[in-house]
């Protein structure tokens, strides 16, 4: 087994470790040298990519997140109106789909049955179907009327890492091709993302090689009853991506919050000594960077402790920062796949210090196949 772990001790660590390489083979063969995206496998010709006027991307739990994610992407690159919904709430909401609707059915196993029964409510209602999923042949791409699929190689942990890296690799494809296709006006700028793409897989090397210090601060919140994360725009579904993983391997309390809903509740649970993880976004020319500042000046006036993962060159928020882990520069829609890998370290390194099985936390399968 313990060759079978590559030397780790869970296949969870393993493939927190496997991400980089995984990120690669997400996006190759994908694009060319010119930054051109070539993604024969999604069979819905231009024409009735053209003709899509509304984006629905369902999945549960990491996957939903990585949907949260796509979506300030996708309408960003094309423009189309992008929903976001569980998958287990869509159908009986009475989706309103057409022809002219994408539904992206995001799932790791595309085994999952809420996802499942809700592309088949899709289908029915003769909305056209994408699934992005990371499993060769199982049900959900089948049903489907094209696949992503994410190569990011089986996994194993039932927690989610490297299959939630690669389905957002997948789902900036999605949203360049379509962009592609469709000659937004971000046409131009295809190119660059598709450049910043390729980076990702060194970019997130560079965490990794640095998790030492990511494990030393497991160490020190062992006896943590609760945590919360904040973030904003893209750094929001990260936050809720790094409650999630504490949640489902430490069994620790945790919540996820958009940054800008703290002084509508959250505000009222921050005490003295509470860890808070704040994800800011890259500075830019939006004021996204220096609002997140403010939102962790007022936790942190409030007693808590903040864990702050910014860029590694970002001066300015070292100020607020109990702790700091350096993020590499990338733009804000991809920030995601790197902010993430220390939360899943974190996650990880805390349950194993605790003492949990880490690979089949308790309460919980890999794979829900009953509604
Ligand atoms: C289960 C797993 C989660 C996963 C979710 C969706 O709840 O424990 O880690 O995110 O299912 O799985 P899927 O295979 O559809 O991505």
């Amino acid at each position: 087994a313990a060759a079978e772990k590559g030397g780790f001790d869970w296949f969870m660590r393993k493939e927190i470790f496997e991400q980089p390489r995984a990120i690669a083979d997400a996006l190759l063969g994908r694009h060319d040298e010119a930054g051109q995206l070539q993604l024969d496998e999604v069979r819905i010709s231009d024409d009735e990519l053209r003709d899509i006027d509304k984006i629905i991307i369902i999945g549960c739990g990491t996957a939903h997140y990585a949907g949260l994610v796509a979506k300030y992407a996708i309408e960003h690159w094309t423009r189309i109106p992008c929903e976001v919904e569980l998958a287990h709430e869509f159908r009986y909401r009475d989706p309103i789909l057409t022809r002219n609707t994408l539904v992206v059915a995001i799932s790791q196993s595309g085994e999952t049955a809420d996802t499942l029964m809700a592309i088949r409510h899709a289908v029915k209602q003769r909305a056209r179907v994408l699934a992005i999923c990371n499993t060769n042949g199982s049900t959900i791409p089948r049903e489907s009327d094209a696949v992503i699929y994410t190569h990011a190689g089986p996994e194993i942990g039932v927690a989610s890492t490297k299959g939630f890296l690669t389905q957002l690799i997948a789902c900036y494809l999605l949203g360049l091709y379509l962009a592609q296709v469709r000659g937004t006006k971000f046409g131009d700028e295809i190119a660059g993302v598709v450049r910043e793409l390729a980076q990702m897989p060194a970019n997130v090397q560079t965490i990794l090689d640095d998790a030492e210090s990511v494990y030393a601060l497991a160490q020190r919140f062992q006896g943590t009853r609760s945590v919360l994360f904040l973030g904003r725009h893209a750094g929001y579904p990260v936050a809720l991506e790094g409650a999630l993983k504490l949640k489902e391997l430490a069994y620790i309390h945790a919540e996820g919050f958009a940054a800008g809903e703290l002084k509508h509740g959250p505000i009222a649970l921050i005490e003295e000594g509470l860890p808070v993880f704040c994800v800011v976004p890259p500075r830019g020319r939006d004021q996204l960077h220096d609002k997140m500042i403010s939102a962790i000046q007022e936790v942190r006036a409030r007693g808590a402790l903040t864990i702050v993962l910014a860029e590694a060159s970002d001066t300015e928020v070292a100020a607020y920062a109990d702790v700091l882990i350096g993020l590499p520069t990338v733009p804000t829609l991809l920030q995601p796949v790197v902010a993430t890998v220390p939360l899943q370290l974190f996650a990880c390194e805390l349950a194993t210090l605790i003492g949990h099985d880490v690979d089949q936390p308790r309460n919980l399968a890999k794979s829900v196949t009953v509604e």
